[in-house]
């Protein structure tokens, strides 16, 4: 029988955050004078070991869940990575093995995640200049070593792959055109994000938000685009296809036009928690009931009983008092 939820929706797919740390101080996630060098982040205990997870994701795959993302912080910090997506792979319900990184490791590790099974990767890249890079993402390498681990993935045989940009007014979407431009000549699908009011830390101000409609406008003033189907489940980006053949970009308008409805996702943090939505304010322990002997049954029932419990519709519900609701942070599970 299918797992549903309150609202008919099915589980489908896992978010896995395998750290909660990152070389990158993103403002809009990680503010330096929040997170600073010393931060006390989890110890290595307290965080699932790969057993675990290969575990969970086992369990899950019989609830119906088909595609698993490992995320972070910054999922390519996590020591030994490939070993866990070689188990990951190996796990006969798991059809589309998939990563969003930050970039900045993947000239080293393209290759033995393509040998260890990992599917599709998706890369953050919210701007193309160099200075701004240093400002937007704080991180102490240069914007190439990101570049270069795009075009590693590429060689390895990723193509294509998805850039995840999140616009702000005012920051980066003078860019627009030039990200776009880039992505179109390395055959890579962006995808423009809304920049959303996750976590409680980010300053998130509406202002800032960029709408799709507008993204789309002002693409379609440089490009003619086409509309492609959207997917029957779980649907994120609107797609686009350049009409002259210069391939594919999509917009995430989860302010201007939330996707709730379709919205198949669980998310486990590094933590062994499991988050119903992107915003809940407090997840299931299941790493407890793990480490304290609990069988794959008894586990199942756990995250059956949260599935077919979960209302959450947090987007469509945006208002000024949910924005004052208690809320996960960005980096505990990875967007
Ligand atoms: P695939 O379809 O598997 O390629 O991935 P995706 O489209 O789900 O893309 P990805 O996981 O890269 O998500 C892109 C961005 O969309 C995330 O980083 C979030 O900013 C946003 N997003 C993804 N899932 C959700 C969600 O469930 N709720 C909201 N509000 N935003 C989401
Ligand atoms: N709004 C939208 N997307 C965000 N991301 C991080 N913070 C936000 C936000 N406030 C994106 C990152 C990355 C993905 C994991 O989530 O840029 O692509
Ligand atoms: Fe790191 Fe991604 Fe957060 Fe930036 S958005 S600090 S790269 S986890
Ligand atoms: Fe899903 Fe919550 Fe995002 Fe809505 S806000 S799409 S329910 S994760």
């Amino acid at each position: 029988m299918e797992l549903v939820d309150t609202f008919s929706r099915p589980l489908r797919a896992l978010r896995i955050s395998v750290t909660d740390r990152c070389n990158f101080r993103c403002p809009y996630c990680m503010p330096r004078e929040v997170f600073p060098a010393d931060y006390p982040f989890l110890d290595r205990k307290d965080i699932l070991d790969f057993e675990e997870i290969e575990r969970l994701v086992g369990i899950f795959t019989g609830l119906g869940v088909g595609k698993v993302r490992l995320t972070g912080g910054e999922p390519l910090l996590r020591k030994g990575l490939p070993d866990l997506v070689a188990r990951l792979a190996r796990i006969p319900g798991v059809e589309d093995l998939a990563l969003t990184t930050n970039g900045s490791l993947l000239q080293e590790l393209a290759e033995p995640l393509k040998a260890a099974g990992l599917g599709r990767i998706t890369v953050s890249l919210d701007t193309l200049d160099p200075a701004k890079f240093k400002r937007l993402c704080d991180a102490e390498l240069p914007i190439a070593k990101i570049l270069g681990g795009i075009d590693a993935a590429s060689r390895e045989g990723f193509g294509p792959i998805k850039l995840n940009c999140v616009l702000q007014r005012g920051v980066n979407d003078d860019e627009l055109l030039e990200l776009a431009e880039f992505a179109r000549e390395g055959g890579h699908i962006l995808r423009f994000i809304e920049f959303m009011d996750v976590g409680t830390r980010n300053g998130w101000k509406v202002d800032a938000v960029v709408p799709a409609n507008e993204v789309v406008a002002r693409l379609s003033a440089k490009w003619k685009l086409e509309p492609l189907p959207a997917p029957i489940q779980g649907r994120v980006a609107e797609r686009w296809r350049y009409a002259d053949g210069g391939g594919e970009i999509g917009v995430i308008a989860s302010v201007t036009q939330p996707f709730c409805g379709g919205c198949d996702r669980a998310r486990l943090s590094s933590e062994g928690a499991l988050y119903t939505c992107l915003f809940s304010g407090g997840g299931l322990d299941l790493k407890t009931s793990l480490r304290n002997g609990a069988s794959d049954a008894d586990i199942q029932a756990l995250a059956t009983r949260a599935w077919t419990r979960r209302a959450d519709r947090y987007s469509e519900l945006r208002t000024t008092c949910t924005e004052a609701l208690p809320r996960v942070e960005m980096f505990h599970i990875g967007g």
